[in-house]
């Protein structure tokens, strides 16, 4: 499909643009919206280990930026790990803004080789709506 071709591409891209000074270990992602949007990102490392970040939250920020939309299909890339999983962090972070049936596609260098979906990879999460429950406690 042409836009997941795509969608590969730019995570596979971005994955090129990574400062992964630290762990020498580039990750990509991107992220399509239902409007055929590419939002990409690449891990940031910085010598203060802990405020380094991950390549879904860069791409996360662009999405922001952009005005968001509705996220269809997530692609992952690392070219020293095969079908590289996001982190709980940034599971927790891709649930907030895709809904849980968005595609999860885990890569090699050469294109998508699984693929499952946001809900799968973070099941019992933590969600917004226990915020309007407060007086259940
Ligand atoms: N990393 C990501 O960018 N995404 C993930 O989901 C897993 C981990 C990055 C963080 C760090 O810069 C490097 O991979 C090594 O942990």
């Amino acid at each position: 499909m042409a836009n997941l071709d795509a969608l590969f591409q730019a995570a596979k891209g971005a994955m090129e643009k990574a400062r992964a000074t630290y762990s020498q270990f580039p990750v990509g992602a991107a992220l399509l919206t239902q409007e055929g949007d590419i939002f990409a990102g690449a891990n940031i490392e910085v010598i203060s280990y802990p405020e380094g970040w991950c390549a879904e939250t860069t791409a996360l920020s662009h999405y922001v930026m952009a005005g968001g939309g509705k996220i269809t299909d997530i692609c992952v890339i690392a070219e020293k790990k095969d079908l590289c999983t996001p982190c709980g962090g940034c599971r927790q972070r891709l649930a907030e803004f895709a809904p849980p049936d968005a595609k999860l596609h885990l890569c090699t260098m050469d294109g998508i080789a699984e693929t499952t979906s946001v809900g799968a990879l973070l099941p019992l999460g933590f969600e917004a709506e226990v915020l309007s429950n407060k007086s259940q406690n």
